[in-house]
């Protein structure tokens, strides 16, 4: 039980390099700390606009419509799926990973019937196959996840299939959860009308809230089609309430200041400078543990820049890897999960990510390696990375 003098609860600092939640940075903190203010005053709708401005920004979106609402990202993929989807809908869903079954849960539990394009874990589906899919099925919607993080690929071919569903005139939805601050994503270019983003990822925020970016086309059937199933979720009333810059509920406020100052943090470094620095890390990564002698999990068209799915060495025991890496070197790492579990470590790659703390998770990772019996050459491991390194250095 823990007492009011018993601070064991209260975790020392270490290097949180799970696939979310990530490390969150200083100012970040600092900012939940502001005061409480009335979210139907003045401050907020302030505070509001330029969460609302900044964030459209990371969209690349200038026609889209951008909601906040007080719920983690399955919080977000709930609303995609209860606002878009109506029964008896056919739904296109492209499966590669646990976050594509639990998409097509979502789809399936608001009434629609599924479409599913599989591909074996550590693939993805192929963009003909998706097109054929959406051509042959009279779909309403493609919803696809972005970058799955329980493989660790990202679809390379979005795009393309958004096109295509374009081509059908299927509504497009993304689940960018993951991904969204540390991978191109350009809603406007792409023609995406539904972009769902995550917090403890790539923005480096804690938990707790999801943004939507609706295009006009579908807010416009979203205003005139409200669900009926759900009130927290119904977008509608979320973009009624942005006229005014509130929220139609009352927001999760100290994360409505954390979201301000990630968002002014991004737009300081540059998205792209972001996208690329998230890309050189990835490549440090991969470079390092193949020189290592260990196999990403995922085949190199579709490996993801933001979680790396590593395969264990034979004779390697999940829990034993990652409690050592965590105690001995003070780095926090994911495992597999579903039909991964035990197979693969999850590396997370997101936000406030740099040449320091790479380096300390690849040393950490060859020590507790080599602590539980396996040779890994940790001097081949850094110069692998180097290279990828030194333009983050500067
Ligand atoms: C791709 C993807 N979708 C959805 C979710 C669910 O998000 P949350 O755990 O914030 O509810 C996650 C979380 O890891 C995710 O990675």
């Amino acid at each position: 039980m823990v007492t009011a003098t018993d601070n064991s609860f209260y975790p020392r600092r270490k290097l949180v390099m799970l696939p979310g939640p990530t490390n969150v940075p200083e100012r970040i903190l600092l900012a939940m700390a502001r005061p409480m203010i009335n979210h139907r005053g003045p401050e907020f709708h302030q505070l509001y606009e330029g969460i609302l401005r900044k964030s459209k920004e990371l969209f690349r979106t200038k026609e889209g419509e951008v909601v906040v609402i007080s719920a983690s990202g399955t919080g977000g993929v709930e609303a995609a799926a209860l606002n878009v989807v109506r029964p008896g809908d056919k739904v296109v869903v492209p499966v590669f990973g646990e976050f594509g079954e639990r998409m097509v849960e979502h789809v399936k539990r608001a009434g629609g019937s599924v479409v599913e394009v599989r591909a074996p874990y550590g693939t993805a589906p192929e963009p003909s196959e998706v097109e054929r899919a959406l051509k042959s099925s009279g779909a309403k919607a493609l919803f696809v996840v972005y970058n799955d993080t329980s493989p660790g690929v990202t679809y390379r071919w979005l795009r393309d299939v958004s096109r295509a569903a374009k081509d059908v005139g299927a509504f497009v939805v993304v689940d960018a959860i993951s991904v969204f601050g540390g991978d191109e994503l350009p809603q406007d270019d792409w023609g995406i009308d539904m972009v769902v983003a995550g917090a403890q990822k790539c923005l480096s925020l804690p938990p707790g809230i999801t943004l939507i970016s609706v295009s006009r086309e579908l807010k416009d059937y979203i205003s005139r089609n409200p669900p009926s199933t759900t009130i927290y979720f119904d977008l509608s009333k979320y973009f009624e309430f942005n006229k005014k810059l509130e929220i139609p509920f009352t927001p999760a406020i100290p994360i409505f200041y954390a979201l301000d100052e990630s968002l002014n943090m991004v737009l300081e470094e540059g998205l792209d400078k972001r996208i690329e620095r998230h890309r050189l890390a990835a490549g440090a990564y991969y470079s390092a543990l193949e020189a290592a002698g260990l196999k990403p999990f995922v085949e190199p068209r579709v490996r993801s820049n933001v979680v790396i799915a590593v395969q264990y060495p034979p004779g390697v025991d999940d829990a034993v890897f990652r409690d050592l890496l965590d105690r001995k070197f003070g780095v926090v790492v994911a495992g597999g999960f579903g039909s991964l579990r035990g197979k693969i470590f999850r590396i997370g790659n997101m936000g406030d990510i740099s040449p320091i703390n790479i380096t300390q998770t690849l040393l950490g990772i060859a020590g507790a390696l080599s602590d539980l019996g396996v040779r890994v050459d940790a001097s081949a491991m850094l110069a692998a990375a180097r290279d990828y390194l030194k333009p983050l250095m500067s």
